[in-house]
């Protein structure tokens, strides 16, 4: 026999069942996308590396370590996506959609790549649900997209998220900080582990990001940001909490909080777990009003967030057991191989007749005993079965499988009408 070829470590297949749970969550994600008026963009997977080198930023464990980066046949540097933010900002410049709609709410929905360690909810391929807004600078998006947020955990029946806000100022109040900071660490350089210390040359600001438990006492008395804000950055952060006050949305405010991409400005937040270990933040994002610029296009406030949909889904499983899984709703069986054409048939107008309702038709093989084991598997609720006698007199033999009645012969043109109650349509 020959070796069997395996999925690369940190890239994960999903099958089913577990297929049928992403489904479900994807789309009521999207529902809740659309219930707001954000639009879908679709990206490539594969951008120039410095559309992310550009806008993420040279000093982040992103780019320095985590991007899968590679020469193309043409020789040209490519990268294989490790956030949408970049390429979503990239396309909207690109295809001028500003200049159409100034104030712009896009969605994407796709697998992201990072070379991390892979460990639970930590994954080399992994997939985003993102939302990226254009256009609005006020502290009024902000807030929206935090309900939004909000409202997504209601509706998927997730509980027990916290949610940290900071705000990282803009870029000249960031470089007073960076300099306090700067002055901090260098006055305790003995005590700085060797991550440290490169990041106190590169990016000072990084050096809140460790999670060296043996940093964590230094780190919490370093200088605050919040000290070193302008009264408008200031004005903008207390707005979007007196919004989230009065609309009820429970949050903390984490000074700490400076998230692992450079081109966030102003309000920043996650979504956290403590159910899920080490990797518990399900939901991330914040304001990048100097990235449209810096990526070539005019001054763009924007601001977006991006959810890890294999935590999520983690947590929801968690937190709301496991649902069992059916193939279908209806399984159409042949009592025999002469009644495979007749069951397509049946099947193919049971879907004209009733949208929604999933048919699964078993294409014969098979005794009838064996078929109806298999209709049973199939979760479905109830079989429908084709056999000579059925076809001669223009009725089907239909069987609850749950526990629902009896089996009963029907007329073929009461059937619909029978499913319609049965199901309880
Ligand atoms: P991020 O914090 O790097 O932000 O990622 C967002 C979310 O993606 C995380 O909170 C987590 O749920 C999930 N995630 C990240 N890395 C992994 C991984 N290796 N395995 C599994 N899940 C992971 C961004 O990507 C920004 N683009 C978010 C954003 C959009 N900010 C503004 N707009």
């Amino acid at each position: 026999m020959k070796e069997q070829l395996r999925a690369i470590r940190g890239m994960n297949d999903i099958v089913p069942p577990l297929s049928a749970r992403w489904q479900h969550l994807e789309q009521q994600v999207v529902g809740v996308l659309n219930a707001y008026g954000y639009q879908q963009i679709r990206l490539p997977i594969l951008e120039q590396t410095g559309v992310f080198e550009r806008s993420i930023g040279d000093t982040t464990d992103i780019v320095q370590k985590e991007m899968y980066t590679f020469a193309d046949r043409n020789g040209e540097r490519l990268t294989l996506r490790p956030e949408g933010t970049a390429g979503c900002v990239r396309a909207v410049l690109e295809h001028g959609l500003l200049n159409v709609q100034p104030h712009l709410r896009l969605w994407y929905i796709g697998a992201m790549f990072r070379h991390e360690r892979p460990q639970k909810g930590r994954y080399r391929q992994f997939h985003q649900i993102g939302v990226e807004t254009y256009g609005m600078a006020g502290p009024g998006i902000d807030a929206e997209i935090i309900l939004l947020t909000a409202r997504l955990w209601r509706e998927l029946g997730i509980n027990g998220l916290r949610l940290e806000l900071n705000t990282l100022g803009v870029a000249a109040e960031r470089e007073r900080y960076r300099a306090a900071l700067s002055q901090y660490f260098e006055a305790h350089y003995e005590v700085l582990d060797e991550d440290s210390k490169l990041r106190l040359v590169r990016n000072p600001l990084r050096i809140l990001d460790t999670k060296n438990p043996a940093m964590l006492g230094l780190v919490a008395n370093a200088p605050s940001l919040v000290d070193y804000l302008d009264p408008e950055s200031r004005e903008h952060f207390a707005a979007v909490c007196s919004i989230l006050n009065a609309a009820g949305v429970a949050y903390v405010v984490n000074p700490r909080l400076v998230r692992g991409l450079d081109y966030y400005s102003k309000t920043v937040f996650e979504w956290i777990t403590t159910e899920l270990g080490a990797q518990g933040t399900v939901c991330a994002g914040g304001r990048y009003d100097a990235l449209v610029e810096l990526m070539g296009g005019k001054p763009t406030p924007a601001i977006g967030f991006a959810m890890g949909l294999e935590r999520l889904l983690e947590l929801h499983a968690a937190q709301t057991g496991d649902q069992p899984s059916s193939e279908a709703d209806l399984c159409v069986v042949a009592a025999g191989d002469a009644e495979t054409a007749a069951t397509l048939r049946l099947a193919e107008d049971l879907r004209d007749d009733l949208r929604g309702v999933r048919v699964l038709c078993l294409c014969g093989g098979g005794s009838l005993k064996t078929q109806m084991k298999r209709a049973d598997r199939s979760g479905a609720q109830v079989a429908l079965i084709v056999g000579s006698e059925e076809l001669a007199s223009d009725t089907i033999t239909l069987k609850p499988l749950r526990g629902q009645g009896d089996q009963q012969r029907v007329p073929r043109a009461s059937l619909r009408d029978i499913l319609t109650k049965v199901l309880a349509l």
